[in-house]
């Protein structure tokens, strides 16, 4: 199995995305600017499997150093990860995805920024625990 993970920014409320967009994109401040740097940081040499409105939110030159990877519902989640079996994976959202993906996720790398303003898509914590025993009472 692809040694699975997750890099993320939330605002601080569990913002996540804006118009197809991040929230707080085009924020000058550093605590933005360290963010988008460390992301393309970690994630360079690997794969990045995406859902289409997140690949699309990408700039050209992130193509160039890591291999990204659009994926659709209509694609099982075990092939997907299959075929990169020897890489280290990085799952990149949106929602829809990480709600399938969450279990197969064994490091999760979420940058709190500072951002209390609107959002259209969120972080949902039960995606950390996806991998977990539910059976405990
Ligand atoms: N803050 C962050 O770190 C961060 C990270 C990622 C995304 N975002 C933000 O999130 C927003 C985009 O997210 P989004 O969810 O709206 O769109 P998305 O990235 O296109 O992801 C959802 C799509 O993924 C596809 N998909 C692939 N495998 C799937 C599966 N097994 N089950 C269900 N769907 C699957 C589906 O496309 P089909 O129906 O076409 O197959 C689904 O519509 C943007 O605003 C983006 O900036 C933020």
């Amino acid at each position: 199995m692809a040694d699975i993970r997750v890099i993320c920014a939330i605002g601080r409320s569990g913002q996540l995305g804006l118009h197809g967009g991040m929230p707080w994109e085009g924020r000058p401040e550093r605590a933005y600017t360290e963010d988008v740097e460390r992301f393309f940081e970690i994630t360079r040499g690997h794969v990045l499997i995406c859902g289409p409105k997140t690949v699309a939110s990408f700039p050209d030159f992130a193509h160039a150093d890591r291999t990204i990877v659009t994926i659709r519902s209509s694609d099982r989640p075990q092939d997907v990860l299959a075929r990169f079996s020897d890489r280290v994976v990085y799952v990149g959202g949106g929602p829809a995805v990480w709600d399938v993906y969450a279990k197969f996720v064994r490091h999760w790398d979420i940058n709190t920024l500072p951002y209390d303003g609107a959002a259209d898509t969120w972080f949902d914590p039960a995606w950390l625990l996806a991998g977990g025993d539910h059976s405990r009472s």
